[in-house]
């Protein structure tokens, strides 16, 4: 097995290989004053298990044009299987159409993918597992989900989160969060978002909890704008809870977002090394090279 960090992710994808007892192989790339890329392999991967780590945030759009690249290159050089690992997916929210027309982002994506030679795809907690699964059917690429969620929530337990409450934003990460809740110890609800499909806007139904005092830590997938990080947060410290952990795996945040957290109390906020961030504080190598061990 050759693992081959792409240019987005040549930190994880080193602490990977070190997981897995491997040398890297590091692509020789560069970008050309026009903005395209350039990809080389340097050392042959002829008839081998090619493992390419690329995530595709921030600029979604090079990053996922350099794993296509990446991808196809190592079909035509003539590797045995092309295992993919994205630890951010960009365009995964946009699993359905919501409205007549949209574009189905998601599934274009895993199609090019697809065609340009990937066997599997990795990818750690996708959006919707649900919508995953039915698009997987659509596709003869094999297509992995991983949660980093039981490795955020030891590292909470570790840093004076253990028996915190566990609180999911909306009802779509529910399941997952409450699975954590048993390892966090402390008790588990969500709040309920709303997406208005024509102007993106979400409002959110904050339940009340009766967590005055009680430490929480809210697990969502994503933190981009923190809008809704910061009402969830905002909903409880108005309750009078007490700490409150912001925690998500992939960390995108935009300009703004990190007062945004602030201002509404967030005590904590943690992602992991998904997209290099700010915020990043827990690996997901050993994650992924434990999975890449059993395919
Ligand atoms: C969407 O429902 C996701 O699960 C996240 O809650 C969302 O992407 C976070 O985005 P933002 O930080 O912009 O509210």
């Amino acid at each position: 097995m050759i693992i081959s960090p792409g240019p987005a992710s040549v930190v994880l994808g080193e602490a990977i290989a070190k997981e897995l007892g491997l040398e890297p192989q590091l692509l020789s790339h560069r970008l050309f004053p026009d903005g395209e890329t350039y990809i080389r392999f340097p050392e042959s991967v002829k008839g081998e298990v090619v493992v390419l780590v690329q995530t595709t945030a921030p600029n979604p759009d090079r990053k996922l044009m350099q794993l296509l690249i990446m991808a196809r290159t190592a079909k035509d050089l003539g590797a045995s299987r092309i295992i993919a690992v994205i630890p951010y997916l960009a365009y995964a929210r946009q699993d359905k159409r919501f409205l007549d027309g949209e574009a189905m982002s998601f599934d274009i994506i895993l199609g090019l993918l697809e065609s340009a030679g990937v066997n599997d795809t990795v990818l750690i907690d996708v959006h919707n597992e649900t919508a995953l699964n039915k698009i997987s059917e659509e596709h003869e690429m094999r297509i992995h989900n991983l949660t980093a969620i039981f490795y955020l929530a030891d590292y909470l337990k570790e840093n004076t989160y253990k028996g915190a409450y566990s609180l999911s934003p909306d009802l779509g990460r529910s399941e997952l969060v409450e699975k954590v809740s048993k390892v966090m110890g402390g008790g588990f609800s969500f709040f309920m978002k709303v997406r208005d499909r024509y102007t993106g806007k979400t409002t959110m139904k904050v339940k009340n909890l009766d967590l005055e005092g009680r430490d929480v830590v809210i697990f969502d997938d994503i933190i981009s704008s923190g809008g809704t990080m910061a009402r969830a947060i905002q909903g409880l410290k108005d309750q009078g809870a007490g700490k409150v952990a912001a925690v998500c795996t992939h960390a995108l945040p935009v300009p703004g977002a990190n007062e945004k957290l602030k201002n509404a109390g967030a005590d904590l906020i943690v992602a992991t090394d998904s997209v290099e961030s700010i915020y990043e504080t827990v690996s997901v190598a050993k994650l992924v090279a434990n999975f890449l061990k059993t395919i």
